[in-house]
């Protein structure tokens, strides 16, 4: 079956379900044969970078695979921050909203993260955030993983590149009819790049205001909210491109054809990383440098939880 095909066959069984928890359950052995599936993984991601904007506006670590209505499938990449310092957030403390999310390790040795309780983030007094922890472990292979709406969570940078597979939906049909309405519009929207621009619309639609009450970090031995959170990107286009075909050579995507065919019309970077895939020349694992504003020690976070509670 077309990979497409198969990922429109999920998302259609979100979209008809009535309780979304379940269904998310229910889809996670499939779940589990495409992420462990490299035929599958490899024809995905053929999929997405032939379109020669992907490479041209390398700026983040997603791979949009499907976009369609509430649901999302993508290719999330968590390469390591480039001085090699352990522990450090990928990103900010944050939930994600309205969003369920089932997500599986593609490639690596996975990540570390903390899970804290859903909507505990809601419990605030003085400007503290009273997290309440839920667990703390590694997202590997073996596991496929759920995540909550509202349930914030933090990632810590692995030590080499891991990548998850990715299953986004709401937590519950959407049935105003505004929202339909709009969920409809990018659905039926041919480009990905204005899809992924009426999503960020969505959220403020759903009520949700992506730069409040989502992110919060350690501040002073305490949990705070994140005050005028920002990434525009994940790091330079140079930067990203390197992150990308790194992940390609860990999972052994080095089709000859197809990269010769892609590298036509490739920034000058990747054609770089094109040739350097087909050759087979190792293609350092260097991450991502961060941004201050987002970077945190585990040690901090844990120091800042008052666990006995
Ligand atoms: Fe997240």
């Amino acid at each position: 079956m077309k990979t497409t095909l198969i990922l429109k066959k999920l998302a259609s069984e979100l979209h008809a379900s009535k309780n979304r928890h379940i269904t998310h359950e229910k889809l996670s052995d499939e779940f589990k044969n495409l992420y462990t599936d490299m035929d599958f993984i490899h024809q995905c991601i053929k999929d997405c970078i032939i379109d020669p904007k992907v490479f041209k506006n390398a700026n983040n670590l997603f791979f949009y695979l499907l976009i369609s209505g509430d649901v999302i499938i993508a290719i999330n990449l968590f390469p390591p921050i480039a001085d090699g310092a352990l522990d450090i957030t990928h990103d900010n403390i944050h939930h994600h909203g309205w969003r369920l999310l089932t997500t599986g390790v593609i490639s690596g040795d996975g990540y570390e993260t903390i899970t804290f309780l859903k909507k505990s983030h809601e419990n605030i007094s003085n400007g503290i955030v009273n997290l309440k922890v839920e667990d703390i472990y590694k997202h590997t292979k073996s596991e496929i993983k759920f995540v909550d709406s509202y349930q914030p969570h933090v990632v810590f940078h692995p030590k080499s590149t891991t990548a998850t597979l990715a299953l986004w939906s709401s937590e519950k049909p959407l049935l105003n009819q505004k929202i339909k309405k709009y969920l409809k519009n990018i659905t039926g929207m041919g480009n990905f790049f204005s899809k992924i621009a009426r999503i960020s619309k969505l959220d403020n639609a759903l009520g949700l205001n992506p730069t409040k009450g989502v992110y919060f970090h350690p501040e002073n031995g305490k949990i705070v909210e994140t005050q005028n959170y920002s990434k525009p990107t994940d790091g330079s286009r140079e930067e990203i491109l390197n992150c990308m075909f790194s992940f390609f050579q860990q999972i052994k995507l080095n089709d000859t054809n197809f990269l010769s065919k892609i590298k036509k019309t490739a920034p000058p970077e990747a054609q770089i990383l094109c040739d350097m895939l087909m050759s087979g020349e190792p293609i350092p694992d260097y991450g991502i440098k961060g941004n201050i504003r987002r970077r945190f020690s585990k040690k901090e976070i844990l120091e800042s939880l008052d666990l006995k509670k």
